[in-house]
């Protein structure tokens, strides 16, 4: 039996899509439990009915104001997500380069549009409990999701390897946290290994982004972009387990699948280099990633060795004529403080894009003054211990007296 009737008509939630195998191409009748092809084990596509369902904005805030193209749950769990300022930047290269500040989420990334969606789901079917393994913030996303909507909220995370202004979020909305011995590949072993666990099977729903239903949340992303300023010619994505940069593309898909729009921008997957299965894979010409056992930068929200939304993020880069790039850490650092000039704090996996783009430029791969987006996917604060590696500039006084003088100094160097 399909999990999924035993949800009976809740499953009219799904009744717009058909689940699909982007390898096999069979197709399946959508389901909360089902994600992955039964022959052949890839992760399937929702594909959205597009001929069944209209581009209408309605005026509710956040991304649930794409409704039309998203899930029907039938309770709404939202804390507002989503509706992020799209930044123009003054200073650093390119005249048309925008930042998308998905930091100013709630919970400060981009998980929370995948969560509203998620969780929402997660309510409209009854379940008790939810799970992710997290480098970070879709811990601190799916815990502040779950509080709002009374759901216990389970996070498995690689010891060591998060970044404390994530893991004090988990804490203070009561996430029940477990910590791994290794990296966040691990922890993503543990959940679903429980997840397709008989016992478990149907009592507590999974959140990481190999759900596909999360990412219809965060596809919310390409249509905001292309409400403020058409379609792109470039947009550019921090990837770690690569769920996020197929969710992009695939709203700028559906756009054109609505014919509302006539091109999809290029995508442009930004990996640390310690991380970069995929972006290793693209330089060397292969058709699949190479996996790393042991991810290693200072951006903790990419330090994945075995996306496992890979081939989905590599169709998106691949059909949207784009490509994969890599940068070292010091780089990121130097992106951080530039972004941080332009007046945005920004995590270091967000930096990665304008380090990206900055390569791509010094490459000639890319124009400096293409229109181009790149994705700020979490807001700096989540990461102090890595803003601590900048400059540390504190001027002690003592006097009233030494404080003028000191102003005083500056006032005459400016
Ligand atoms: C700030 C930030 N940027 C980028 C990513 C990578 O997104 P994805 O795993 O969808 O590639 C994450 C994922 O944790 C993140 O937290
Ligand atoms: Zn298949």
């Amino acid at each position: 039996m399909n999990i999924g009737e035993s949800f009976g008509n809740r499953l009219d939630i799904f009744k717009h899509y058909t689940l699909i195998c982007p390898k096999c191409e069979i197709s399946y009748k959508p389901d909360p439990y089902l994600f992955t092809c039964t022959k052949c084990g890839e992760l399937l596509d929702a594909i959205l009915n597009t001929r069944e369902v209209n581009y209408k904005i309605h005026s509710c805030k956040g991304i649930w104001k794409f409704k039309e193209l998203l899930p029907r749950v039938s309770e709404v769990i939202t804390l507002c997500e989503g509706n992020t300022p799209l930044i123009k930047l003054v200073h650093s290269i390119g005249k048309n380069t925008y930042v998308k500040f998905e930091g100013l989420n709630p919970t400060g990334s981009f998980k929370d549009r995948g969560m509203t969606v998620g969780v929402s789901i997660a309510k409209s079917i009854g379940s008790k409990f939810v799970i992710v393994a997290s480098t970070g913030n879709t811990a601190a996303s799916a815990a502040a999701y779950c509080a709002r909507a009374g759901i216990k909220c389970i996070v498995v995370l690689p010891k060591g390897g998060v970044a404390k202004g994530k893991l004090a979020q988990a804490i203070l909305h009561d996430a029940i946290i477990f910590e791994v011995e290794g990296s966040f590949d691990k922890a993503l072993e543990y959940v679903i290994t429980e997840i397709t666990n008989e016992k478990f099977r149907g009592s507590i729903y999974p959140l990481n982004s190999f759900n596909v239903w999360r990412l219809e949340g965060q596809k919310t992303i390409a249509f905001e972009i292309f409400e403020e300023i058409g379609v792109p010619d470039n947009v550019i994505v921090p990837v770690g387990n690569a769920g996020n940069i197929y969710a992009i593309w695939k709203g700028f898909k559906e756009l054109k699948d609505l014919g509302i729009i006539d091109k999809i921008p290029r995508m442009i997957g930004v990996q640390a280099e310690g991380a970069a299965p995929l972006a290793n894979a693209w330089k060397l010409g292969l058709n699949k990633p190479i996996f790393i056992d042991k991810p290693n930068t200072i951006a903790s929200a990419i330090r994945i060795g075995k996306p496992v939304n890979w081939f989905r993020a590599w169709r998106a880069v691949k059909y949207s004529n784009g490509l994969f790039v890599t940068v070292n850490d010091q780089e990121i650092l130097n992106a951080q403080k530039k972004l941080a000039k332009e007046g945005l704090a920004v995590e270091p996996a967000s930096a990665s894009t304008l380090a990206g783009f900055e390569k791509l430029i010094q490459e000639k791969i890319i124009d400096k003054d293409e229109k181009t987006v790149l994705i700020a996917t979490g807001h700096g604060l989540k990461d102090p211990d890595v803003i601590q590696l900048h400059k540390l500039d504190l001027l002690r006084v003592n006097s009233l007296r030494e404080f003028e003088n000191i102003i005083m100094k500056l006032l005459n160097s400016s």
